[in-house]
């Protein structure tokens, strides 16, 4: 539970625009306290501290090798801080969970998951496979009818039901990406936390993720964004997170915290941004508008 200091201060970046909304933000979704994450030999994150509460929808920002895949990894449970006094992972306020219960709670898109997934497995075997959080699905797995018309309808949402029977292996990328995305959704989280979502898509399965995100977040869905693209932040985000070295450089709401000179410190290179309804785009600082 967050402490009345913590709700004022994620309100501020949030704008909320209803009691219920309010409400939400009492609780935590993501709550890391001091935690020292080692990769091998590589501490990536000293002592990170980050707080993302129910409805906050927010983007977290970092150059390559910031600790923002790392991040998606402690939340996953596929990473733990060392063990210490103060340190801890909580989700939704809980430091353990089965991974059953979190599905619904929190869907989780990596690309890594992208990378590892069974090539042969064809798209409804994909989506299938959400609930079981498998890669793959497996002989011992059974679908209710109920969880396969779900699936079709999440497929039907997505506009990839004619892809169902296509291996994984032979689709695009964007064509990958929404079914992982399926995958995900089939467990209708409250929660889903989006590893650069956009990259490798071209313009228009970029823009058609992009208002799939959206719809979510009209949806009442929670989104968390870690990402190194500034024009993948949709204007639904509100709070923006920067990320360097893992470290939190910089937390508060979007329009104070994406400036030319906030991101040329962060990408430490000369940066200018260009805004236009709602979106943000970043140029080199040299290509200013005559
Ligand atoms: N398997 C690994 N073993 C050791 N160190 C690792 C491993 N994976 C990542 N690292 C290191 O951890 C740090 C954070 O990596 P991470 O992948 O989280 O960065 P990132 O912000 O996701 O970068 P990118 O934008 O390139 O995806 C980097 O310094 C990286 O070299
Ligand atoms: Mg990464």
């Amino acid at each position: 539970m967050s402490t009345v200091n913590d709700i004022y201060a994620q309100l501020e970046q949030c704008e909320p625009r209803s009691v219920s909304q309010f409400r939400r933000y009492m609780d935590n979704i993501i709550e890391i306290n001091n935690a020292i994450v080692y990769r091998g030999p590589n501490r990536v994150f000293d002592g990170l501290t980050l707080k993302i509460a129910e409805g906050c929808n927010t983007a977290i920002l970092g150059p390559n090798g910031a600790g923002k895949s790392t991040l998606l990894k402690l939340l996953s449970r596929e990473l733990y801080p060392v063990h210490q006094n103060g340190s801890y992972v909580r989700i939704y306020g809980r430091e353990r969970w089965d991974v059953w219960e979190l599905r619904s709670h929190l869907g989780i898109i990596s690309n890594d998951l992208q990378q590892s997934y069974a090539a042969h497995a064809v798209g409804t075997d994909v989506i299938l496979s959400g609930y079981y959080s498998s890669i793959g699905r497996w002989k011992h797995q059974h679908f209710t009818d109920q969880q396969r018309l779900r699936a079709d309808d999440v497929a039907r949402t997505l506009g990839i039901s004619n892809l169902k029977d296509r291996r994984f292996a032979a689709m695009s990328t964007g064509e990958q990406r929404r079914f992982l995305l399926g995958r995900a959704l089939v467990n209708d989280p409250d929660t889903l936390v989006m590893d650069e979502p956009t990259s490798g898509l071209d313009l228009k399965a970029c823009f058609q993720y992009l208002d799939i995100i959206r719809r979510l977040m009209a949806d009442s869905k929670t989104v968390v964004l870690v990402t190194h693209h500034i024009h993948e932040i949709p204007p639904e985000i509100s709070r923006v997170v920067l990320l360097s070295r893992g470290r939190v450089t910089a937390d508060g709401e979007k329009s104070d915290i994406l400036s030319d000179r906030r991101l040329s410190d962060l990408f430490d290179t000369p940066i200018h941004l260009m805004y236009r309804n709602g979106y943000y785009q970043a140029v080199p600082a040299s290509c200013t508008e005559s």
